[in-house]
């Protein structure tokens, strides 16, 4: 029987493995983390990450062939294709601090593996790495292998979370960089058999290990160049009078461009987007090529722009002060069906009205109350992180800061709401209820274009949205970013 492990067990390695092990009944898959409190998750009822589709998944293979443990060596020692799927953060010290990528966790597993290996493995990169890493990772085995022969393929992971077992099932392509060499090729058969399970052949890519690599990043920062473009052309709608959403619709029809990333919104978040395009400007820099390097920063500066101009639009319309008052906040998460939080706009947004002495009370259906806390206290970049090595803001937030368990007790006395989170859930809330419940005037701020601005008008809100015709009471308090 083929063994597999994988190690990190976070939003990449538990989904992925999980679908793996449910479509190769014959493969045994163990996925390791060193983190007790996930890895106990995992083997509970309460998985560690929200992904619709995932518990039925686990249920259905957890203690066939598909087992999460703490116990890395053994299972690294037994396995035939060693997954790494650790977190890959932006460096926040040091050398390429702010930009390039922390290869500390994944070097530590590289290690590892060297060190417990007795038999030969191929390793497989899921994380998403700088352009190179295999080959330094290969150094670090090759120099540690005491005649042991690994095997280096790069598989980078497109799921998005949210969708993550749709698109695990059904996958655009999956894609193997490997050595050209024979073993190399081997190797990349190997883990092609592996896919090809469930995958149809054809969609599975192989190349060589840089182009495996870089295609990752730039596919990310193609996505994220989609949605500050779009957004870039909301704050010019907003300043003329142009509706975003036709200007998308218009725009995503032409077949050369598609619709899909077109929708406007308060900014792109989650934890891969931003670090890998300062992962690619970094690297761009570091071969001398600034032009480009500029080029990708930009994408980023935009995304800056939209959530910094979404809370000054917010403190601009109720009389350029929100000191004292109650803005309602509905949705945390980065996006909807996920509790993840890394680099959502909220967190910029929440920040922004927190400085400006806002009291805030925040409702999300998938984040916890301690999560939001530590993301409103955290330095940049630190979310990625472990929780021990976080640090933690040492002024509080937590007088302006309330947390709460639904919508209407967030809306109750505020002054203002905003929407952050496309949840499905905001979209058929009793808006009449919440209205009456509100100070007036009461605001809408929708930071997604979720709500129905025209029933919103109706019941009596002044209604923002992003890219939209503004209304006459935002047009006379124009928003300076
Ligand atoms: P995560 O932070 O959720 O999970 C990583 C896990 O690795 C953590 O549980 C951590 O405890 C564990 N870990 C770290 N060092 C370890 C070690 N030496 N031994 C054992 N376990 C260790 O991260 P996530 O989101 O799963 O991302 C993993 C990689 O996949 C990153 O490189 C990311 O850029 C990439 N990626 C993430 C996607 C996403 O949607 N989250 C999508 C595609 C790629």
């Amino acid at each position: 029987m083929v063994k597999i492990c994988c190690i990190g067990a976070g939003y990449v390695g538990g989904p992925t493995m999980a679908v793996m092990a449910l479509k190769c009944p014959e493969i045994e898959v163990t996925v390791v983390d060193i983190s007790e409190p996930r890895i106990n998750a995992w083997n509970s009822d309460r998985l560690p990450i929200y992904e619709p589709g995932l518990e039925d998944v686990v249920k259905q293979c957890r203690g066939k062939n598909l087992f999460f443990s703490t116990d890395v060596e053994k299972h690294v020692f037994e396995s035939d294709i060693v997954f790494v799927s650790v977190n890959t953060p932006t460096k926040t010290q040091g050398l390429g601090a702010g930009k390039a990528a922390d290869l500390t966790y994944w070097e530590s597993a590289a290690r590892m593996i060297a060190d417990v290996s007795k038999s030969s493995k191929i390793v497989v990169e899921k994380s998403t790495v700088p352009v190179r890493t295999a080959e330094a990772i290969e150094k670090i085995l090759t120099h540690n292998s005491k005649g042991i022969e690994f095997q280096i393929l790069s598989n980078p992971e497109f799921l998005a979370e949210g969708t993550a077992i749709k698109d695990l099932y059904n996958p655009d392509r999956v894609l193997i960089g490997g050595r050209d060499t024979a073993a190399g090729q081997k190797a990349i058969k190997a883990l092609r058999d592996v896919y090809a399970h469930w995958v149809p052949v054809e969609q599975i890519i192989c190349t060589n290990l840089w182009s495996a690599e870089l295609s990752k990043l730039a596919a990310n920062a193609f996505l994220a160049q989609r949605i500050s473009s779009v957004n870039a052309m909301s704050a010019l709608c907003e300043a003329t009078g142009a509706d975003v959403t036709q200007v998308a619709h218009a725009v995503g029809t032409d077949t050369r461009i598609g619709p899909k990333f077109l929708n406007a919104s308060v900014g792109f978040g989650g934890s891969c987007f931003q670090k890998d395009i300062l992962n690619l400007i970094y690297i761009c820099e570091c071969n001398g090529l600034p032009e480009a390097a500029n080029y990708w920063k930009q994408v980023i500066k935009v995304n800056d722009y939209q959530k910094i101009r979404f809370a000054n639009r917010v403190v601009s319309s109720m009389f350029n002060t929100v000191s004292g008052k109650k803005i309602a906040i509905l949705g945390f998460a980065f996006k909807k069906d996920t509790g993840d939080t890394r680099e959502t706009p909220a967190i910029d947004v929440c920040n922004r009205l927190v400085a400006d002495k806002a009291k805030l009370s925040i409702y999300d259906p998938q984040v916890l109350e301690e999560q939001i806390r530590r993301d409103l206290s955290m330095a940049r970049f630190d979310w990625d992180h472990p929780v021990p090595l976080q640090q933690i803001k040492a002024e509080g937030i937590s007088e302006q800061v309330n947390v709460v368990s639904d919508a209407y007790e967030a809306t109750k006395d505020a002054h203002g709401l905003c929407v952050l989170t496309e949840w499905d859930e905001f979209k058929s809330l009793d808006f009449k209820k919440i209205f009456d419940n509100m100070q007036k005037p009461a605001f809408v701020f929708d930071g997604r274009n979720v709500v129905d601005a025209v029933k919103l008008r109706e019941i009596g809100f002044i209604v923002y949205s992003i890219g939209k015709p503004l209304d006459s009471w935002l047009k006379d308090m124009p928003a300076v970013a």
